[in-house]
């Protein structure tokens, strides 16, 4: 009887571990939960002897961190063991066999031995894992949150091993900024720099009435140890602070406090005149501070908990204080005195400058990187103790490559963060694989050597270096109501990181990566080495094939920061110059001859920079202004740099596909196809950054490459040379973002056009690749035939697929390709392509291309 008991029981066990298994698979996984998916652990059952039968959350408040913590793990057990969990509130005699999660102080109430556990920091938790019994103790109730997320993050990953340990955070400010607009005209609140969808907190004007993925979001923030959200748009507005959206803020902190993460609010400076009716907004006058200082009273009656301010002033037209001849450290005081009462902070962001002003014709020694220092490195110990200034990484805007901000090196009085950007604006927008780790890890690394004393930037924002007890965090995040919550699902190892490495920067990225892999696509080892591998590449893959030496990334900057646009940089008093011309390229940012912007660093890295000889040369041409044919350290000429990183760059990104493509049957139907789809269109595009990059300095320096590559393209046959019906040649503006500078057009947006051709190719199989434009203003069609066989149509539909800031123009941005693998061609067959027009896309066409197999072009 007992042994079929056992044998029905274990039976049970194993159709459930089979059903899970089964649902493990096949499920459609559409990205919600990110990296908590809690999968079922292969053979989950061998286990749950192992595992603890009970949890105790120390706090039964439903919005308590604690109260979730419970939760939490009890769905974690659930799903990773298929073990169900009671959770109790409180503990009767002494536990055995339990998950016991709570604060220090109620740890101590319950007569425990808080001598067992180390000291802790604000948010910090200790977590001992015993066998069957579990402890995590949290400094406060969030804390603890961490801690359950920590074990739950073990388990997930099939760790199940006994540790005892603490972890603090390095730095107490861990917030994420979405730069989501309360409106857009449209009928969805847009988010600025965003690539997955509208806006989850607002929609015409208000705060959203269903707020449920804004708790959801929350979950997958505090996983990481994010401690605070501003949800609007740092280009703010006033309406934020009417009575509506005040009550809709609440609700939003109230979605959020079950997950220790507090709510920050972006404020317009000039509110008091444009909003309440005052005649200035002069932030030294009495009835100004006495506005804000009410306003600020209603706010903290809605959000009592709310974390601060975030302000940007006197930036990109947004008003501040130098409107009235006030400094920006007395900007920032009228909020940080307003605040401070409750207890809340301001992070002041130093993106601080005046594109009214630059001239680059005019003065060699205008820059616009130094602009924060020169703003803000005066007004060091001016700011009040509760303000924080929010600095960039690089004195620029989030380029593929700077040097660190100098800025971080002269406020020694004053409390920073830095601001990292997980939305990719500059980096390929979640439509490029670009995986932000080892970028960010540069960056915090960097030693500036203030004093000659060892200054790394982790330790001068945690507050460490300056003993500051203020400074952390900022991550421009810009999630969106899709389900992959950025657009691409591959993506979110960045935000992931962003939090881990706020939390301890120290945390190698591609350890944090691997924990990331394996909590999103499971334990594979190929699937893990697989995504690491690509994910590691892909950083410097995109600067080979974006902007190199530290040019910047090359986008077009006048228009959507997405497709390649060198030309766009200069000439223009936006100030991301290159200063490129028919033979020589970069800015001299020297003090002998140049802007004086290295200057701006301690002396130990001011020198390094001022000199050709002594600066790297992935930086080389941020300080420097150089020939072409200046040979780098490498040994090669700048120009054949530029020509053999994008060729080996955007050689690299070809192979995320067959990469990707080893994993098929390892993931998901929904992911796998999701992925897949990016990573060719990934692929496509990066030729277009390749020849883009290549072309405009090919033509500017007049320089052929050595190796013979750029402009000569064997594989290809232009649009332009065949033979044409219902097209027209179009003359492409940029010119280096079409094959020889042109294009085909339908001759009106309503009649068919017809390209055709014979190949010169001999007979053969070959990857058919149609080059064209897809623009945000139509769906026109294709359709390619070989003789009279139909080989392949498509439309023009990537503006509602990709989510990148698309183009009403034949661009770089617009332009891509489509391949059709192994298709077989005889010489002299006749090659057509028919394109249907729509709306105002007239079905352009740049080339064809018959690749042998595992040809690029
Ligand atoms: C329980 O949680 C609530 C909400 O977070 C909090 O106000 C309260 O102090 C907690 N109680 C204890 C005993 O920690
Ligand atoms: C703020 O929003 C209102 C309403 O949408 C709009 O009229 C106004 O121009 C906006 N102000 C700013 C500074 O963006
Ligand atoms: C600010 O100062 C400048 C020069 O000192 C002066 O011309 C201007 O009128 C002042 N503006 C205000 C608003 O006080
Ligand atoms: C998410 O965005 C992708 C494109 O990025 C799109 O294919 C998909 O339909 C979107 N899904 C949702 C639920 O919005
Ligand atoms: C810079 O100054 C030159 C010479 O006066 C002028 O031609 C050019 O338009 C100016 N450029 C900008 C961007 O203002
Ligand atoms: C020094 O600056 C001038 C512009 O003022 C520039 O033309 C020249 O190339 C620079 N010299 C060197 C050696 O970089
Ligand atoms: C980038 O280009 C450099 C220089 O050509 C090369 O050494 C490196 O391997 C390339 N890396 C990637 C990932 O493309
Ligand atoms: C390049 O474009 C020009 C027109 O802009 C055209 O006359 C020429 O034939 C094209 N070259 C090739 C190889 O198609
Ligand atoms: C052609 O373009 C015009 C002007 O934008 C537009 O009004 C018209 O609807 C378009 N026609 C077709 C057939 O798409």
């Amino acid at each position: 009887m007992a042994g079929a008991a056992v044998f029905a029981s274990s039976f049970k066990m194993m159709l459930s571990f089979l059903l899970f298994i089964f649902l493990g698979l096949v499920a459609a996984e559409d990205g919600l939960d990110g990296w908590l998916r809690y999968a079922a652990l292969p053979q989950a059952n061998r286990y749950h002897h192992l595992l603890p039968s009970d949890i105790i959350a120390l706090n039964s408040t439903k919005s308590s961190p604690i109260y979730t913590a419970g939760i939490e793990l009890q769905d974690g057990f659930n799903g990773i063991f298929g073990k169900k969990l009671r959770i109790s509130h409180e503990t009767r005699g002494k536990p055995r066999s339990s998950v016991l999660v709570g604060t220090l102080d109620a740890y101590s109430n319950l007569g425990r031995d808080a001598g067992d556990v180390p000291e802790l920091e604000a948010d910090g938790f200790w977590l001992s894992i015993k066998g069957r019994n579990v402890q995590i103790v949290g400094q406060n109730e969030r804390g603890a949150l961490y801690g359950a997320f920590e074990y739950l993050s073990r388990l997930a990953q099939g760790d199940l091993k006994p540790t005892t340990f603490v972890s603090n955070p390095d730095a107490p400010i861990r917030w994420v900024n979405q730069w989501d607009n309360l409106q857009d005209g449209g009928t969805h609140g847009s988010v600025e720099r965003g690539y997955g969808g509208p806006s989850i907190f607002f929609k015409d004007g208000f705060v959203k009435d269903d707020l449920t993925r804004v708790g959801q979001y929350g979950r997958l923030l505090a996983s990481i140890g994010v401690n605070a959200i501003v949800a609007n748009n740092v280009n703010a507005n006033f309406t934020v602070l009417s009575d509506r959206n005040l009550e809709g803020l609440k609700r939003i902190a109230d979605e959020l406090r079950p997950y220790g993460v507090q709510l920050g609010m972006s404020l317009y400076f000039a509110s008091p005149q444009e909003f309440g009716g005052l005649d200035t907004f002069d932030p030294l006058d009495e009835q100004v501070i006495q506005w804000w200082d009410d306003m600020t009273d209603k706010i903290y009656e809605h959000i009592p908990d709310m974390a601060g301010y975030l302000v940007k002033a006197n930036s990109e037209g947004q008003p501040g204080p130098m409107t009235y001849n006030r400094t920006l450290s007395e900007g920032a005081n009228l909020f940080a005195r307003a605040i401070k009462p409750h207890g809340g902070i301001v992070m002041f962001r130093a993106f601080v400058y005046d594109h009214t002003t630059l001239n680059q014709t005019l003065d060699w020694k205008a820059d616009r990187a130094n602009a924060a220092v020169d703003y803000f490195g005066e007004l060091d110990g001016e700011f009040d103790d509760n303000v924080v200034v929010q600095i960039k990484y690089g004195p620029i805007d989030f380029q593929v490559r700077e040097p660190v901000s100098p800025l971080f090196a002269n406020l020694h009085k004053t409390s920073s963060a830095i601001e990292l950007q997980i939305t990719q604006e500059y980096l390929g927008q979640q439509c490029h694989l670009v995986y932000l780790g080892p970028l960010w890890k540069t960056i915090l690394d960097f030693d500036l050597r203030v004093d000659d004393k060892p200054s790394a930037v982790s330790d001068i924002i945690s507050g460490k270096r300056f003993d500051r007890k203020l400074g952390g965090y900022a991550g421009v995040v810009n999630v969106g109501t899709n389900t992959t919550w950025l657009g691409s699902h591959l993506a979110m190892s960045n935000l992931y990181a962003y939090g881990r490495m706020a939390w301890n920067p120290r945390a190698g990225s591609k350890e944090i990566l691997q924990d990331w892999t394996r909590l999103t696509f499971g334990l594979d080892r190929r699937v893990v080495d697989t995504i690491t591998k690509m994910s590691m590449e892909s950083w410097r893959a995109y600067e080979n094939y974006s902007g190199n030496l530290g040019i910047q990334t090359l986008t077009d900057i006048l228009y959507g920061h997405y497709g390649p646009n060198p030309g766009s940089q200069d000439h223009n008093p936006w100030g991301q110059w290159t200063r490129a011309d028919s033979d020589s390229i970069g800015m001299d940012r020297t003090v002998w001859n140049g802007t004086g912007f290295s200057g701006q660093y301690p002396p130990e890295i001011a020198a390094q920079y001022e000199k050709v000889e002594t600066t790297p040369d992935d930086l080389l041409l941020w300080f420097h202004h150089v020939p072409y044919t200046h040979r780098l350290k490498s040994g090669k000429t700048v120009i054949q740099h530029f020509y053999d990183a994008h060729y080996e760059g955007s050689a690299k990104a070809q192979t995320f596909v067959p990469q990707w493509e080893s994993l098929r049957g390892k993931i998901d139907k929904e992911r796998y196809e999701h992925t897949l789809h990016r990573l060719v269109y990934q692929a496509g595009h990066s030729l277009v950054w390749r020849d883009t990059v290549n072309g405009f300095y090919r033509k500017m320096s007049g320089i052929a490459d050595a190796k013979k590559r750029v402009w000569n393209h064997k594989y290809r046959i232009e649009a332009e040379s065949m033979k044409l019906s219902g097209y027209e040649l179009y003359a492409v503006d940029p010119h280096s973002t079409a094959s020889n500078a042109t294009a085909i057009v339908t001759c009106s947006n309503s009649t068919m056009g017809i390209a055709e051709t014979t190949s010169p190719f001999r007979s053969g199989t070959y990857d058919l690749a149609v080059n064209y434009y897809d623009l945000a203003i139509g769906r026109s069609q294709w359709e390619l035939f070989v003789n009279n066989r139909r080989i392949g149509t498509w439309e023009g539909d990537s503006e509602y697929v990709l989510g990148h800031a698309p183009s009403i123009y034949i661009d770089g941005i617009s332009a891509m390709r489509i391949t059709f693998p192994r298709v077989k061609v005889r010489k002299n067959d006749k090659i057509k392509i028919v394109g249907k027009p729509d709306g105002d896309e007239p079905a352009p066409v740049d080339y064809i291309s018959l690749l042998p197999p595992g040809k690029a072009d």
